[in-house]
């Protein structure tokens, strides 16, 4: 592994690894929005790769700025991600249940993106990449908006859907909008 010796490689890996990850993304989706039982959830999925390809192409692009090869670095964590999703997939029927596991484990990727998309925005603020800043900031405000998306998928159907199902105990058989309000797995910037 190449050593990381000053900002401008760190960012420069950083760029790699947000690569990598979204051309992990660009395959996942399609078999997270398959695996969805709700139509709302699949077309946020489907709506999602659209915008994840063209997040390669504003990645593209800074490297091009960059003067770099646009080349990933294996992300490890979204590859953990993505075998999470389909763990939850594998170990659950077609069902509401199954869908407030996909958006949780959708969550978390979203949040691993947002996390990552903010340090890289910030540390191309540090050098100088006056272009790469506002590129990388449309891609952070995007990845917000798909994780505000599904917490409001989340509220407005998956959860109390998946606690109304068979199984869930509790004594009562929940009607939609009896329950306690329920929430996604998530924490959601409100911001
Ligand atoms: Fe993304």
């Amino acid at each position: 592994m190449a050593k990381v010796a000053t900002l401008d490689d760190l960012f420069l890996d950083e760029l790699r690894d947000l690569y990598d990850a979204e051309k992990q993304l660009t395959k996942a989706l399609p078999k997270m929005a398959k695996a969805a039982s709700s139509d709302e959830l699949r077309t946020a999925f489907e709506s999602h790769l659209e915008e994840t390809q063209n997040q390669v192409g504003r990645l593209d692009q800074v490297f091009e700025m960059l003067g770099e090869k646009a080349t990933g670095k294996k992300c490890a964590a979204m590859t953990g991600l993505i075998k999470e999703g389909d763990e939850i997939v594998s170990s659950t029927d077609d069902s509401s249940v199954r869908d407030a596991g996909l958006i949780a484990a959708a969550q978390k990727v979203e949040h691993y993106e947002m996390s990552g998309y903010g340090s890289a925005r910030t540390h191309a603020q540090i050098l100088g990449h006056v272009e790469a800043v506002s590129l990388l900031e449309e891609t952070l405000n995007e990845e917000k908006q798909a994780d505000r998306k599904l917490n409001s998928i989340a509220e407005s159907v998956v959860n109390e859907d998946a606690m109304s199902m068979a199984g869930n105990t509790n004594g009562a058989k929940t009607r939609r909008g009896a329950g306690p309000k329920t929430r996604s797995a998530g924490s959601t910037s409100r911001e």
